[in-house]
This record gives structure tokens, C-alpha cells and sequence, in this order.
């Protein structure tokens, strides 16, 4: 599916980061930088640009392609990994930061995957996620329709035991990132730190 809608010209999240990431920037360390389901690669070349050595992974080699062109145009250096976030191996203490934008998988693979991350992050590490709430149902706005994978924060704050929380609220905000994410959006987002 994800191959099929990222095949046209048109960046469909747009080029630019999301505005959780930008915002939150000031708050993350410089080093190394994994960007789950990273698709077209707005995020991972934002924070390439702002000196981050990033790694972006997805599912779809066409998103990751994009990500690559994205990166040229940008002047950017990033490196992609065509993968499975749901059988992906994160490493111990091997990333400064993780970023997760609308990465939207069945609770098992969410649950294993939030479990890795705490430890895949190293100390004073941060981890960094904006998901859609299952009160985004009422919105139709973007995101996927089946409550399932949508996240809340009580959930994320048990699946992510062991980091310490910057930031963590739900919200309704407008978004304006692509042609599918368009509107008033009932968002969680997180900002934690490996102690
Ligand atoms: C809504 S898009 C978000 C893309 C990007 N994070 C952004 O904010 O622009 C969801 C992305 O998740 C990726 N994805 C979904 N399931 C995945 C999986 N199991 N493993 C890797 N990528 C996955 C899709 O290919 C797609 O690029």
C-alpha cells in the first residue's frame, strides 16, 4: 500500500518536518538519530541538516527513495534501511535519539517495538513520537481508521517504562503536513529521556 501512495512526484507529507519535531528540536542531543517508518524522509533530513548523524528505516523503497532525492536536494547525508520496524533490531545503547512520527503498527509489534527503544537508546538519549489518539475517529482528518492502532498516552506510558518524560500530553492541533494529514488532529506526543 505505502509503495503505491508514495508513487508520484508529489511528496505526500510534504518536504518539511513534522512540527512536533521542529518545535522539540532545541531538546535533542547531537549524535546518532533513528527515524522509524520514516517513509519520504521530511524528519530525517531535517535533523541531517541540523547535525545529526540519521538513520531513517520504512517499509516502502519508494519512500526511502524519495527520502534520498529529498536529501540531495537538501544537501543532506542520510542513511536508509529498507526494513520491518515490527522485526527490526534496534541495538543496545545505540542511538542519541529515536524519532517516531504517525508510526502506526498492531499493538504486539508496538509493544516489542517500545520495549527495545528503551534500551536501543543510550543514557541521556531521547526518544521522540507523535501518533494519532483514538479520538482522531471523530476528525477524519488522516491516520488510520482502525482504533487498534492508534495510541494513547497511558498506554505509551506503560509500554515505555524506564525513560523519564519530558513532554507527554494528548492534544487536538491543526495539522498541515501533506495531502493526508490535513485538519484538526487529536495527536499524543512524547518526549522522553533515557536516564
Ligand atoms: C503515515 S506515514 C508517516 C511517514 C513519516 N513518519 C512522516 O511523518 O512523514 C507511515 C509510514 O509508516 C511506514 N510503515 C508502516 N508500517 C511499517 C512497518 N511495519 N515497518 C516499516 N515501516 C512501516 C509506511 O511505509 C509509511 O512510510
Amino acid at each position: 500500500m505505502w509503495d503505491q501512495r508514495y508513487n508520484t512526484s508529489e511528496y505526500i507529507y510534504g518536504k518539511e518536518p513534522n512540527d512536533f519535531l521542529r518545535q522539540s528540536l532545541p531538546a535533542l542531543p547531537l549524535g546518532d538519530f533513528l527515524c522509524l517508518a520514516e517513509g519520504e524522509g521530511r524528519n530525517a533530513v531535517f535533523l541531517a541538516q541540523h547535525h545529526r548523524n540519521v538513520t531513517a528505516v520504512d517499509a516502502s523503497a519508494i519512500g526511502l527513495s524519495k527520502a534520498h532525492r529529498l536529501a540531495v536536494e537538501r544537501g543532506a547525508t542520510l542513511t536508509t534501511h529498507l526494513a520491518d520496524i515490527a522485526h527490526f533490531n534496534l541495538g543496545e545503547e545505540r542511538w542519541d535519539g529515536i524519532v517516531s512520527i504517525f508510526a502506526h503498527l498492531p499493538p504486539p509489534a508496538r509493544k516489542a517495538l517500545h520495549k527495545q527503544i528503551v534500551h536501543a537508546l543510550r543514557p541521556g538519549g531521547i526518544f521522540l513520537l507523535e501518533a494519532y489518539t483514538p479520538r482522531q475517529l471523530d476528525y477524519n482528518t488522516g491516520g488510520p481508521p482502525e482504533i487498534a492502532l492508534l495510541m494513547d498516552l497511558d498506554s505509551l506510558q506503560q509500554e515505555l517504562q524506564g525513560l523519564r518524560f519530558l513532554h507527554a500530553q494528548e492534544c487536538t492541533r491543526e495539522l498541515h503536513e501533506g495531502l493526508f494529514h490535513n485538519g484538526p488532529s487529536a495527536v499524543v506526543q512524547i518526549l522522553a529521556q533515557r536516564p
